[in-house]
């Protein structure tokens, strides 16, 4: 790919967020607050400051309506395009992400979960990626409770492999909710089988790369969240007020 093809930006914000009921019975997860923000802004940020102007939101549930009537076309965001898909049910982060082929018109896609913020920017994994000439790249982050997460296994310096939700983490390296991924992320993604828990796990999708020798990662820089339980969405809140009072 010629190194200034264009790389487009997906939100994953489906789901149905059951595990922060009651505050889901009415709006969507991603529109939660996060201090002085909806939860979603923060993902959209983190792709415009890294140059993304055309964005994808894969959103769900009962209330997907109101992405729309809270961001309108994006031009507030600086973006070009907002697009929008909708998945039906939670069938995985990998089936949220396979209703995005269309829209990558074959291209790289900056793929980010709609409950994750992060302090700094992605911009240098982001040029990193448009280099790279084909695979994937992964964005890990060292935290205290592994086992909630898609845990990395690193020999020497590689990524030699990826487990979900392990009970025991061979890492405190954590595989965060920003993937870069080529076009042949969707052939994967027709290749996998349900899970246990009934999702096309991403993780399966980035062992795949990793099997073939095509992943990448590097380290994200500042402090990240995620925001999908109660306890880590008072983490984000908290984790954003503070920086905010700081500048
Ligand atoms: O946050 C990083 C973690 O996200 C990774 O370390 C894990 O490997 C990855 O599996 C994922 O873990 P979670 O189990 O925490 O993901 P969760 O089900 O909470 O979904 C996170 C976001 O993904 C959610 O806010 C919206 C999007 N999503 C999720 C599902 C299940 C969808 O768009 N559609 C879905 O069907």
């Amino acid at each position: 790919m010629a190194k200034n093809e264009k790389v487009r930006g997906i939100i994953l914000a489906g789901g149905l967020g059951t595990r922060l009921q009651p505050l889901t019975e009415v709006t969507n997860k991603h529109l939660l607050p996060v201090y002085n923000q909806p939860m979603i802004y923060y993902p959209i940020q983190t792709l415009v400051s890294a140059g993304i102007r055309d964005i994808l939101i894969v959103t769900g549930g009962n209330d997907a309506g109101d992405f729309l009537r809270l961001l309108g076309n994006g031009k507030q965001f600086g973006l070009k395009h907002i697009n929008y898909t909708y998945q039906k049910g939670e069938g995985g982060i990998a089936e949220a992400l396979s209703l995005a082929e269309h829209f990558s018109h074959g291209g790289k896609v900056i793929v980010i979960l709609g409950d994750n913020i992060i302090e700094k920017g992605i911009g240098k994994s982001v040029e990193a990626f448009r280099k790279q000439g084909k695979g994937a790249r992964v964005l890990l982050k060292e935290v205290e409770d592994p086992e909630r997460f898609g845990v990395a296994e690193i020999r020497g310096d590689r990524l030699v492999g990826i487990e979900e939700k392990p009970k025991k983490p061979k890492s405190r390296y954590i595989v965060t909710g920003i993937y870069m991924y080529n076009a042949q992320v969707f052939d994967i993604i027709r290749t996998l089988k349900p899970s246990g828990r009934g999702e096309l796990e991403i993780t399966d999708v980035n062992n795949a790369y990793i099997e073939e020798g095509e992943m990448q990662y590097d380290l994200l820089e500042g402090w990240w969240s995620d925001a999908g339980t109660f306890d880590s969405l008072l983490r984000a809140n908290q984790l954003v007020a503070e920086g905010a009072k700081k500048r």
